[in-house]
């Protein structure tokens, strides 16, 4: 195992509001994402990686503005993901760093950043691997604005909608291959 919390203190100062928050949202995301693995041992989930890159998925928000979640930096909130992958590829972890990468919304294509004029590098970002699309499953339940419980399922897909019907069909295919937590 990677020891997730050193890289996170990294950038992070342990028992500050950002910290904590992170922390918090990042253990219910992989708590989530390894209680699903369980339930699917024919997917053949990689387990440790599955909470290491849980653990790292949002390491990139320190550099957005979003001061609701203690976020003071210069970029638009829905840079995180790349700029997390930017963060953990400096350190070789290229695998984790993927996973940051295309976690936002249901991931989202080169077609979509484009049309929808997104602030992000025009590439596709959609997670590929059965870990990256596990991690980015679990995500959607919980919200950074308030650590709280899992959302219910029907919350979640109406807050996808505004990523548009791709994300909600993707959403979907994500739904039908791990169940309804
Ligand atoms: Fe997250």
């Amino acid at each position: 195992m990677i020891d997730y919390i050193s890289i996170i203190q990294k950038f992070y100062t342990p028992g500050s509001d950002g910290y904590n928050l992170l922390v918090e949202h990042s253990r219910q995301v992989a708590e989530l994402a390894s209680a699903i693995a369980s339930r699917h041992p024919e997917l053949n989930i990689d387990r440790d990686f599955v909470y290491e890159s849980a653990m790292l998925h949002d390491i990139g928000i320190f550099k957005t503005d979003a001061p609701s979640i203690h976020c003071h930096g210069n970029m638009p909130y829905i840079c995180h993901g790349y700029l997390g992958r930017e963060l953990l590829d400096s350190m070789g972890l290229h695998k984790h760093a993927l996973v940051c990468e295309h976690h936002t919304g249901a991931g989202l294509t080169k077609e979509e950043i484009e049309q929808q004029g997104l602030p992000l590098p025009h590439r596709d970002m959609l997670p590929t691997t059965v870990e990256e699309k596990l991690v980015c499953y679990a995500d959607k339940f919980f919200s950074k604005s308030r650590i709280c419980p899992a959302k219910p399922i029907e919350k979640v897909r109406q807050d996808m909608s505004r990523f548009g019907n791709g994300t909600i069909a993707r959403f979907d295919e994500l739904t039908k291959l791990f169940g309804t937590p």
